[in-house]
Order: C-alpha cells, then sequence, then structure tokens
C-alpha cells in the first residue's frame, strides 16, 4: 500500500499543510524541534488512530485549536481517502467520507511499522508495554483481535468488581463466580491463540534481518503466559484453587493480563545478558520481520516508517534494510542530516524540508 498524499489541518505545530508523496523512499529532513516526526505522527495516527508518542489525544490538536484533522489518500487495490478527526468530545474516522462507526474496523486498513532510535527501552518498561506493541501489531491483522481484547477486559473489570464484593458481603455462592470465569477462559484462549501465532509467525522471519543486517546468533521470542499448553479445563481447574485467594486480594490472578514477552540470544534472555546493541537490534529485527508478515498475511506491504534511526544505526545498516527490503515498500525517513545518507538512496528519494511550521518538497535534482 502506497499513501499518495497527506492532508493535515491543526495537527501539533501543522496548522495547514498538505504534501504528495513518492511511492518508494521520502526523506524528511530539517534541524531538530521543527516537526519532521510529527510529519510522520500524523501518518501513524491516520493509520492507528492512536499516537506511539503520547496516550493523550488531544495534546495533538495544534496548541489554542480546538479539533484537529488528518486525512490521507492511500493506493491499495483502490484509491480510497482516510479520515481522523479529533476534538476534545473524542475522535472521528471517516473512509471515502462515510463514518466509520467501529474504530475496530478503520484500524486494519493502513498498515505501519514503525523503527525508532530508542525501540530497545521496550526491555526497561512494564510488562503492559510489551503486551501493547502485540496488541498494536496483531490488532493490525485482525480485526477481531480488538473486540476479544475490548471484552476481554469488560470482563476483567466485572470479574475483580464482583471478587470484591464476594469478599465484602461473604457471599460464600460461587455460581455467578463460574460463569464470569467461564467466559474470560473462553475469550483468553482466543487472545492467547492470536498472541502465541503472531510469535510463532516472526519467528519464523526475526533470524533473516537480525543476521543479514545486525550480528550473528539465533533470536527468538518467547511467550510468557498463564495460559501456555493449557486448555480450557486446565484453565478452570487453576482458576478454581486460585479462588480463596482471589476473593481476598480482589484481583483475578492468573490470565492474558499477565502476558510478557521475553527476547532470547542463543537461547539467553537478551535483556539480562545482551549488550545494549543486542537489545537494540533484537527489536529492529522484530519490526523488520513484520514487514514480512503483513506481505504474507494482507497480500500488502504495509508502509514503513524510520524516525530518526540515523542516530541509531550507521549507513551500511541502512542501506541493507533498505537492499532487503527492495522498492515496493514506501518509506518515510526522517533525519536532521542529509549528508549521514548513501548517495544511492538520496538519488532514488523524494525529499522534504521541514522549517517553519511547514513542509516543501526539494527537487533533488532529478
Ligand atoms: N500540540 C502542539 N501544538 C503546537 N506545537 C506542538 C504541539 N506538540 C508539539 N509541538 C511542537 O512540535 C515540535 C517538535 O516536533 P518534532 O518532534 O516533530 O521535531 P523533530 O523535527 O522530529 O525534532 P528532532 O530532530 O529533535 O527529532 C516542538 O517544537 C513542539 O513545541
Ligand atoms: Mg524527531
Amino acid at each position: 500500500m502506497k499513501i499518495k498524499s497527506l492532508n493535515i489541518t491543526n495537527f501539533r505545530n501543522y496548522e495547514k499543510i498538505k504534501v504528495s508523496f513518492n511511492d518508494s523512499l521520502n526523506i524528511i529532513y530539517g534541524l531538530n524541534g521543527v516537526g519532521k516526526t510529527n510529519l510522520v505522527e500524523a501518518i501513524y495516527v491516520l493509520a492507528l488512530t492512536k499516537s506511539f508518542r503520547t496516550n493523550v489525544d488531544k495534546n495533538l490538536i495544534k496548541n489554542g485549536e480546538l479539533s484537529l484533522k488528518i486525512e490521507g489518500e492511500v493506493e491499495k487495490s483502490s484509491l480510497d481517502s482516510y479520515q481522523v478527526i479529533i476534538n476534545k468530545e473524542g475522535k472521528k474516522v471517516k473512509i471515502n467520507n462515510n463514518l466509520q462507526s467501529k474504530i475496530s474496523d478503520y484500524i486494519s486498513n493502513i498498515n505501519i511499522i514503525l523503527l525508532e532510535p530508542d525501540e530497545q527501552r521496550i526491555f526497561d518498561l512494564a510488562p503492559s508495554a510489551r503486551r501493547k506493541l502485540l496488541n498494536i501489531e496483531i490488532s493490525q491483522l485482525n480485526k477481531e483481535y480488538i473486540f476479544l481484547l475490548n471484552d476481554y477486559n469488560k470482563l476483567l473489570k466485572q470479574r475483580n468488581f464482583y471478587l470484591r464484593e464476594m469478599f465484602i458481603n461473604g457471599n460464600k455462592d460461587r455460581s455467578y463466580l463460574d460463569i464470569l470465569t467461564d467466559k474470560l477462559v473462553d475469550n483468553g484462549l482466543k487472545i492467547h491463540h492470536y498472541r502465541l501465532d503472531f510469535i510463532n509467525k516472526i519467528n519464523e522471519y526475526i533470524n533473516e534481518f537480525y543476521n543479514e543486517i545486525f550480528g550473528f546468533g539465533n533470536v527468538i521470542i518467547k511467550y510468557l503466559s498463564d495460559y501456555s499448553q493449557k486448555n480450557k479445563d486446565d484453565l478452570i481447574k487453576s482458576y478454581k484453587k486460585y479462588y480463596d485467594k482471589e476473593i481476598s486480594i480482589g484481583k483475578t490472578a492468573i490470565g492474558i493480563h499477565h502476558d510478557d514477552i521475553i527476547f532470547e540470544l542463543d537461547n539467553k534472555n537478551i535483556n539480562e545478558w545482551g549488550s545494549n546493541g543486542q537489545r537494540k537490534n533484537s527489536v529492529l529485527a522484530f519490526k523488520l520481520a513484520e514487514i514480512r508478515l503483513f506481505e504474507k498475511e494482507k497480500n500488502e506491504e504495509p508502509i514503513l516508517i524510520l524516525d530518526d534511526v540515523f542516530s541509531a544505526l550507521d549507513n551500511e545498516k541502512i542501506k541493507n534494510i533498505v537492499k532487503l527490503l527492495n522498492n515496493n515498500i514506501q518509506t518515510f525517513i526522517t533525519t536532521t542530516d542529509l549528508d549521514k545518507i548513501d548517495k544511492k538512496l538520496l538519488e532514488n528519494a523524494n525529499l522534504f524540508k521541514v522549517e517553519n511550521n511547514s513542509i516543501r518538497e526539494i527537487n533533488n535534482g532529478r
């Protein structure tokens, strides 16, 4: 898929801009703080309706304004227009000017893979950050996944609330808890299946990238879950074992809300054992492996965003990444320093200069 043009109103530092993009490589350059990441962030929000930099949507609205609009034309088998509108009340999404009632139906249409320089921070964050990463990626692949996740979270809340109520009321009848547990397990098993399937498929591709671009060794992602290797009966039994404890703490003790992933290099946990570079490279290889997975599952190349990765990767690696990916993948690169970019890459790229809250295409002599 290709994003042909982008029309932005009141997003971050931009009041109103309209740009058309190249189908293969787009390089966005300018000084620090001028709005390069903001531009690729707009593409990301157009696709996922959420930012990778903030959970607070209203931060995306230009200071002093009440609403923002991002509109993009995206070419797949047909050319369609997508719109995300955010104001203080919430957000709306449209496809070809038709309002979509479910954001989950919108999200899997434009697929984005984003690489950032400090990607390895994912290792230092809580497991919830790694679950969030899984959720973002899997929901781009499967519409059903977001529904399941929303249902699971609702059930979990309901179940926790009921556990607390049982404690307060000294309620000994567990029949309603059984019902809630049954529903939670059904739902959780489906989510578990999606996550396991995703991780298994990533593991098929991750080493191609790790070994050709970053280093040597065997990288795999391990999925840690309370639901691993368990069927419904096993799980119901496990929950029942924890009922007393759960009632006393007012919380659901096991479930896919505890899932985590670890990266291993040659059978050792990279986070505990690997170097900073190995940690960084393994996450980048994971993101690149996703491109292969998206291509296969959706029969469409996703859009690739490399935000400021030149500060983290040398030219040789970037060249290899672009070579491995071939020209079919529309790629956006942001950088402060054009001189750092390989001449060959520059020759085939469209260049965009960002300054004074606007963006200008620069003819690079072709
Ligand atoms: N809601 C907003 N309204 C207006 N301006 C904003 C808003 N949010 C952020 N900005 C401005 O956007 C600028 C940062 O833009 P951005 O992060 O895209 O910079 P950049 O070009 O990627 O810089 P770097 O090279 O350092 O990564 C800051 O000057 C900030 O003040
Ligand atoms: Mg930036």
